[in-house]
């Protein structure tokens, strides 16, 4: 049995060797004035900050070590150099059921609807928990966890649910999340979200719990200091520190919170808890799991750069276009965009935050054609991480061949790849239940 530092040597060799260029050449591009790289040949070469070493040099050998001190020490660098560190679980926090078990879509789900408070007069930023149990369960249920574009209402097709709130970015207020009007005669039909398919879960034995990203924090530039970030501003303060939590980690931070509720819910397993988001929610889905072990598992959609993608390629979006001013930097620590230009010095990479997530099972959800979020990037970070699963007794990808389009592998480290583009379709939503069942059901 070779060494773990003699495979994660081979392993960059193999990874070298093996056929390269598996998405097809695009033309470069420019976007936000920097350019675009869509080329293999010229994603660069780079050096991964090595997840099996200490900081102070020394080789980690064993789980132990793994686990008591590389971990902690690559958790902190993740918070300090990429999405902030985030405060824990407020003492006055309080769960208000407002709707303690309906009958929804046709009997076959039990709802319920649950507004967490984080204050102990019940004022400021609150959030609301939508959860769907299936009817017929015996006893405590498997749940995919979430995280949504969308107020509860918007996410579902289940009428019953109280109608929530979204950030207007004009006005910078929370406004009623009302279903948007229909497209006025002649406009042309923008395509609706069709809903998240809550009974496809219930049907297989998993209940789904919901929330939108818009309770924690806004999603805009120039929100730093807004929702759950303004309630820990010390006086003075006019936005957290640079180190400190960005629109993701408030994000993350609310599904915490989502699981402390679900810790006391009596049709919930919650050590069999799924969280999952699509795109900057996919990249919130990896922190909210690699910073709270409760999460037992995993499901980032489309996370790429700032997620799943090794930022160090030079392929698809990159550092310097997410920390682009009117682009995205409010969603990360400010210390992030620092690296806006010299990746190679970032402390941190994909590999890292993936490996923060072992020993629990984690997939990795792409699309073929999405190469702005560079689906072989994630692959290849999935590779990295893979020698901290195996060193954990788990079953890494066990390949560096990148597999086609609809080959997924569903290894407790996992990569499925649609044929398509951003985001989630139909076929991605069997395989996140076959991934649950297996790891979670068996
Ligand atoms: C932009 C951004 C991506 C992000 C995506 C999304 O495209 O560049 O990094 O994942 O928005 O969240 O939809």
């Amino acid at each position: 049995m070779p060494s773990i530092r003699a495979r994660e040597l081979w392993m960059v060799i193999a990874l070298r060797l093996a056929a390269a260029a598996q998405i097809p050449d695009s033309p470069d591009a420019v976007v936000a004035g920097i350019p675009v790289n869509y080329r293999e040949a010229k994603a660069g070469t780079y050096a991964l900050p090595e997840a099996l070493k200490l900081n102070s040099g020394k080789p980690v050998k064993d789980a132990k070590t793994w686990t008591k001190v590389r971990r902690p020490e690559v958790i902190r660098l993740i918070e300090e150099n990429w999405f902030g560190h985030a405060p824990g679980r407020p003492k006055e926090m309080s769960f208000e059921v407002t709707d303690a078990g309906t009958p929804a879509y046709g009997g076959k789900a039990l709802r319920r609807q649950v507004t967490i408070r984080f204050t102990k007069d019940g004022r400021g930023p609150s959030m609301d928990l939508l959860l769907h149990l299936p009817a017929n369960a015996q006893g405590r249920v498997p749940v995919l966890l979430n995280m949504s574009f969308f107020a509860n209402n918007l996410a579902v097709t289940d009428s019953g649910v109280k109608v929530g709130r979204r950030w207007d970015r004009n006005t910078k207020t929370q406004v009623p999340a009302e279903p948007p009007p229909p497209p006025a005669a002649g406009a042309p039909a923008r395509p609706r979200f069709p809903g998240f398919p809550v009974e496809q879960f219930l049907a297989a034995g998993i209940g789904v719990a919901t929330f939108n990203k818009d309770d924690l924090a806004p999603d805009f530039p120039g929100s730093e200091a807004m929702g759950v970030k303004g309630l820990y501003l010390k006086a003075g303060q006019a936005k957290p520190g640079d180190g400190e939590w960005g629109a993701i980690a408030a994000w993350a931070w609310g599904a915490s919170r989502a699981l402390d509720y679900l810790q006391t819910d009596r049709g919930v397993d919650a050590k069999r808890v799924a969280i999952h988001g699509v795109s900057r929610l996919g990249k919130t889905a990896l922190w909210a799991g690699a910073s709270d072990e409760r999460l037992a598992m995993v499901i980032a959609s489309c996370s790429g750069e700032g997620g799943a993608a090794i930022a160090r390629r030079n392929y698809g979006e990159t550092l310097a276009h997410m920390a682009e001013p009117t682009r995205f930097p409010y969603q990360f620590a400010a210390n992030y965009a620092k690296f806006s230009g010299k990746v190679n010095e970032w402390p941190v990479d994909a590999n890292l935050l993936l490996a923060a997530i072992a020993p629990r099972p984690l997939l990795l959800q792409t699309g073929s054609t999405d190469k702005w979020s560079d689906p072989y990037g994630e692959f290849l970070a999935a590779v990295a991480a893979g020698p901290v699963y195996e060193l954990l007794g788990k079953q890494a990808l066990g390949t560096t061949k990148f597999p086609a389009a609809g080959e997924p592998i569903l290894h407790d480290l996992g990569y499925s790849m649609h044929d398509g583009g951003h985001g989630t379709v139909p076929a991605d939503f069997g395989i996140y239940i076959r991934f649950m069942r297996q790891h979670f059901m068996k």
